[in-house]
């Protein structure tokens, strides 16, 4: 299930932010996170599976475009459709906009969008 990121989950979100090849440095990291709580156009989300939160998908919404910046999972999680859900519910949520992927993201988003094609 998507949820809206909230303060409280500070930290799990920082760890699941670092994972993404873009965001190594401490600096830039944190950066990140305070854009997130800070601007209004940046929307962070979190995956949460019974009581866990395995996910974290990032976006940057620009009129009619909601761009994902990041997205990752739990190395733990990984290989079992997560990211695939996550791009999912982001997408019945923004139904309105046209949701794109940031260079980082592309071979992924694209993998996803075929295998919606297949319905896999
Ligand atoms: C990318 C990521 C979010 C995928 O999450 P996931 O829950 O494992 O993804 P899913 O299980 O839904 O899908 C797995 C499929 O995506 C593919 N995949 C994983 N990373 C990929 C990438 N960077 N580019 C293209 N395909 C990728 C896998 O090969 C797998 O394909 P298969 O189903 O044909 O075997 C996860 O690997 C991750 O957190 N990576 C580190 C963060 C990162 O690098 N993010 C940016 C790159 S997208």
């Amino acid at each position: 299930m998507l949820i809206r990121y909230k303060k409280v989950f500070d930290k799990i979100a920082m760890g699941l932010l670092s994972f993404m090849p873009d965001e190594k440095d401490l600096k830039k990291l944190q950066q990140t996170k305070n854009q997130y709580e800070t601007e209004e156009n940046w929307q962070l989300f979190l995956w949460k599976e019974d009581e866990d939160i395995i996910g974290l998908i990032g976006v940057v919404i620009e009129d009619d475009v909601v761009k994902i910046q990041h997205i990752s999972v739990n190395p733990s999680y990984r290989r079992q459709g997560i990211g695939k859900s996550m791009v999912k519910a982001l997408k019945q949520l923004y139904d309105q906009k046209k949701v794109i992927p940031n260079e980082y993201i592309v071979d992924f988003f694209n993998k996803c969008d075929e295998q919606e094609d297949q319905n896999c």
